[in-house]
């Protein structure tokens, strides 16, 4: 995530842009910057960490302003999130700097080599790299050297730059997250994200991946990264500025649901190896050698983050072959656990802050397992107390129903076991790559999903009027559904119940009448026989609901036509292994969940009785 802008122009810069920053906060808010171009020629910085107030509160202790800078507002990837990594970064001289919205994937073979030159760096950021790069590329044009630098990148970004000895221009370039540029009178502005920059014009192009912009204060000239001009068509944009904070989208709950193919890629990346067919763990801190020690694993969670826990056990038993024992955070310090330094206790928590997770964590610390943090929060007390950490880049989630956060929690999970079984030999190289292949085409198959959202809308039509929903897995989809229970809960207010689908004959099959929509997990792989043996029986359970009356809503693979004879509504997801299913089975529950809440008119984004991050017992 993290916000980035730009101003070049007649006008002061420092207020457009920190008015930019405030717009983009929510893309990250643990530490921001400013660097302009001064009446003394040389570019000043402020920075600070925590909320842009405090670099508010720096800049009116220690004002500055000129007539072209940039600004970042950050959501911490490498490195903490204090002062000394907060953006801008500068070269070795403080003649250039820069801000950065991504991850420079092959940033330690990269700092590595700039060491060896003699380059020292001030922070522990991935970001420091480029401004390192271009100040050894640099031979007196901005753009020549920021060309240069970036042929020698791995991973994504969008950036910004300035330099004190090629002045009057910002160069701007984008692979990955989004950059959009700004046209204004003699003026001209760079952006994350189209509130940043609205307040001062309507007429903006957003950067295509692979483009740079180098912006003066007469105009905006746009070349590929080798160097060929491109052209980009300019939109006027007609949101109004609330609207422009959600991206358009109605809620933030809304929007985050579909920046779930961008969450799920970035949690991925680096990670994954698409060439290699190998699974990297470098930054977990917890090295492989210990990995291979560990003779059982704890997962302690609260929410949809427990959830997340719960298909990690389904994700790295099959594939690492570790037993693996789940508890709810809350539960876990008044039972005491049997555990000790061969246990690898994994905390997972969106927030980082959640009080019972925390507990929890320093329970299985005091017992001597060393602690696992996957969380979304670098810097959160969880992530500061783990002897590890395993970060999700979902970025901020403000939705206080958590959903990419979840996915992104699912894709860590399964990156974790694919390495532990890698590493502990339990997969072979074959299997690893054939996971790594199917992983990697996940965004994709969420993108195909995200596309239709007409089907929940009319679902949203018929359903929202039922006063219970029951939900059905099995297996790896039994989290699925408890998971696909809360949402609707949680922002609908109507009541819903998960339950393994081969425990309906134990009771729940009592609640079935024609009043009831049962939704039921029945997507499979067809190339794997457990997954074929589980949808057999999922079939039966479908057709146990319909011979008592009840309403079935299947998401089941796309073109499964005997699913499609036997259920009231169908929704279609594309085919992929079954350990990854659950990352695409969600999507539709969530929007079901957000479609029914929005027809009856409830708050989505802050639903009653409830708070984003629980910090109290
Ligand atoms: O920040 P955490 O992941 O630790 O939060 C845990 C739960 O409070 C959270 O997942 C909660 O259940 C969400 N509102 C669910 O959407």
């Amino acid at each position: 995530m993290c916000g980035i802008v730009g101003y070049i122009g007649g006008r002061q810069a420092v207020s457009i842009i920190m008015d930019g920053l405030k717009r983009l906060e929510y893309r990250g808010y643990d530490s921001a910057g400013i660097a302009v171009f001064d009446d003394t020629q040389t570019i000043s910085v402020r920075r600070a960490s925590g909320k842009l107030r405090n670099l508010e509160e720096a800049l009116r202790q220690n004002p500055t302003d000129g007539n072209f800078g940039i600004g970042h507002t950050r959501w911490a990837t490498h490195g903490r999130p204090t002062e000394e990594n907060a953006h801008p970064h500068r070269d070795s001289k403080g003649n250039l700097v820069v801000v950065h919205n991504g991850i420079v994937e092959n940033y330690l073979v990269l700092r590595h080599g700039l060491q060896a030159r003699g380059h020292v760096f001030l922070s522990e950021t991935d970001t420091e790299i480029i401004a390192h790069l271009v100040e050894d590329a640099f031979t007196g044009n901005l753009e020549e050297a920021v060309r240069a630098a970036l042929a020698q990148i791995q991973g994504v970004l969008a950036i910004a730059i300035i330099s004190r000895l090629d002045p009057n221009k910002i160069v701007a370039a984008r692979q990955g997250p989004p950059v959009v540029i700004g046209l204004g009178e003699d003026e001209y502005f760079v952006a994350s994200d189209v509130p940043a920059i609205l307040s001062h014009t309507r007429d903006m192009f957003f950067l295509a991946d692979g483009d740079m912009a180098i912006l003066t204060a007469s105009g905006v000239t746009l070349t590929d990264f080798v160097g060929n001009p491109v052209t980009r068509s300019v939109s006027r944009i007609l949101w109004d500025p609330i609207m422009a904070e959600k991206g358009g989208y109605k809620h933030f709950m809304q929007k985050e649901i579909y920046e779930q193919p961008r969450s799920t890629r970035d949690t991925m990346l680096g990670r994954l190896g698409a060439e290699s067919g190998r699974a990297f763990l470098d930054e977990v801190l917890i090295s492989p050698e210990q990995m291979r020690g560990f003779r059982q694993i704890r997962i302690v969670a609260c929410g949809t983050s427990w959830h997340a826990a719960l298909a990690g056990k389904f994700l790295i038993e099959k594939l690492a072959r570790v037993p693996v024992e789940v508890d709810y955070g809350s539960e876990f310090r008044y039972r005491d656990p049997i555990l000790g330094p061969d246990t690898l206790t994994i905390v997972i928590s969106q927030s980082g802050e959640t009080a019972d997770t925390l507990a929890a964590q320093r329970e299985a610390k005091s017992k001597g397992s060393p602690t696992l943090a996957i969380c979304n929060v670098i810097g959160s007390m969880i992530t500061r107390e783990a002897a590890g950490m395993l970060m999700t880049h979902a970025g901020p989630e403000i939705g206080v129903a958590s959903t990419k956060a979840f996915t992104s929690q699912l894709t860590a999970l399964f990156v974790l076991a694919l390495y532990l079984g890698q590493e502990r030999g339990t997969l072979t190289e074959a299997q690893v790559r054939a996971q790594i292949e199917e992983a990697l085409k996940i965004p994709g198959k969420m993108e195909q999903i995200l596309a239709s959202e007409v089907i929940y809308q009319n679902l949203a039509r018929s359903l929202h009027k039922a006063k219970d929903f029951l939900y059905l897995g099995r297996g790896i989809h039994f989290p699925i559904a408890l998971e696909g229970a809360l949402k609707l809960k949680e922002i609908s207010y109507i009541h819903a119940e998960g339950y393994p689908a081969g425990e309906m004959k134990h009771g729940p099959n009592a609640l079935i009448d024609e009043n009831l929509p049962v939704v039921i997990l029945a997507a499979y792989d067809p190339d794997d026989a457990e997954s074929r043996l589980r949808y057999e029986k999922t079939v039966s359970n479908i057709q146990e609901v319909k011979a008592r009356s009840g309403i079935v809503v299947a998401i089941s693979n796309e073109g499964d036509k005997e699913i499609a004879e036997m259920a009231d509504y169908v929704i279609p997801i594309p085919v992929t292994s079954e350990m990854l299913l659950p990352l695409l089975e969600i999507i539709p529950m969530q929007l079901l969940a957000y479609h029914i809440a929005v027809r009856l008119g409830c708050d989505v984004d802050q639903p009653r009785n409830l708070a984003k991050s629980v910090t109290v017992e």
